[in-house]
């Protein structure tokens, strides 16, 4: 796996792949990787002949800067779970290489950012959108890996692809999860032992909501009341919010009628988790 440290070595390598035929895909992380983002890799690997992976914490979609600051960071660890997964290039910007002096350019998208996450987060996707159209246009990928398990991130950035006429597809990667069924994140390992403990039981309320759809209930308010319910077993979970949104617009739905999603996020020992199932 080779090493770009600068936007320049970047797309002397893209080129080079490029000029040889080869089809790219690229999988942007902010690093502290788990095998959530090497699932996307090895995805990315099937279905390209070049696989370019970025590593950068980016400031500007942290709305708080003790969460950015206490960002999990291991490079050596990361390059080489990439290099096994079979990533072929890295990108390392710079903050100053990604934000050049006096930047004003911002990508911010109407509907999608504004509830769920972005009511808790305000210019957390328009810091996502901004970063991942600067890291299309230095990449030219073919086709851009995302994670599910940030389902609103997903939306924005299909989204803003459309709109902006990026020929690029994206692909969802399913969300991976440990055996006991949490969520993986790169944020999982500031859990305390108890915490770690307890973080399964939001997987099982999402599971509890999407058993019930099962069962032929069509009311989101139930749904959501039923994942609440469960959630509320555990006093140390802090829901910031349980919602049931149409896949699409993420807009709240009382009715499900079209593919619908449970989205969670909350609290647990400090640490903010996020995860979500689809109503199938
Ligand atoms: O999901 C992430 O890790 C980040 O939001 C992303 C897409 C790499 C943009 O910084």
């Amino acid at each position: 796996m080779k090493l770009s440290k600068s936007v320049v070595e970047l797309r002397q390598e893209v080129r080079l792949a490029r000029q040889s035929g080869k089809t790219i895909g690229f999988v942007p992380t902010m690093g502290f990787l788990h095998q959530g983002h090497i699932s996307l890799v090895e995805q990315a690997r099937k279905q390209c002949d070049f696989v370019v992976c970025s590593i950068f914490v980016n400031p500007t979609q942290f709305n708080d800067p003790k969460d950015f600051q206490g960002y999990p960071i291991d490079l050596k660890r990361d390059q080489a779970l990439l290099e096994q997964g079979g990533a072929q290039l890295l990108f390392l910007p710079t903050v100053e290489e990604i934000y050049g002096p006096n930047f004003q350019s911002w990508v911010t998208l109407e509907q999608l950012p504004k509830e769920h996450c972005g009511e808790f987060r305000p210019g957390h996707f328009r810091g996502v959108a901004t970063v991942v159209s600067v890291l299309f246009n230095l990449v030219q990928p073919d086709i851009g890996f995302f994670g599910e398990k940030d389902f609103q991130q997903v939306r924005v950035i299909e989204q803003m692809t459309a709109d902006l006429k990026f020929p690029i597809q994206i692909i969802r990667g399913e969300t991976v999860r440990e055996s006991d069924g949490l969520a993986m994140s790169s944020r999982n390992v500031r859990l305390s032992e108890s915490g770690r403990v307890i973080a399964p039981a939001i997987y099982r309320a999402l599971q509890a909501g999407q058993e019930l759809y099962r069962s032929g209930e069509r009311s989101a308010s139930r749904i959501q009341a039923r994942v609440l319910d469960e959630i509320g077993k555990h006093a140390d979970i802090k829901v910031q919010y349980v919602n049931v949104v149409a896949e699409l617009d993420l807009a709240k739905c009382e009715r499900i009628e079209s593919p619908a999603r449970v989205l969670f996020a909350g609290f647990l020992d400090g640490v903010r988790l996020i995860d979500n199932v689809a109503l199938t």
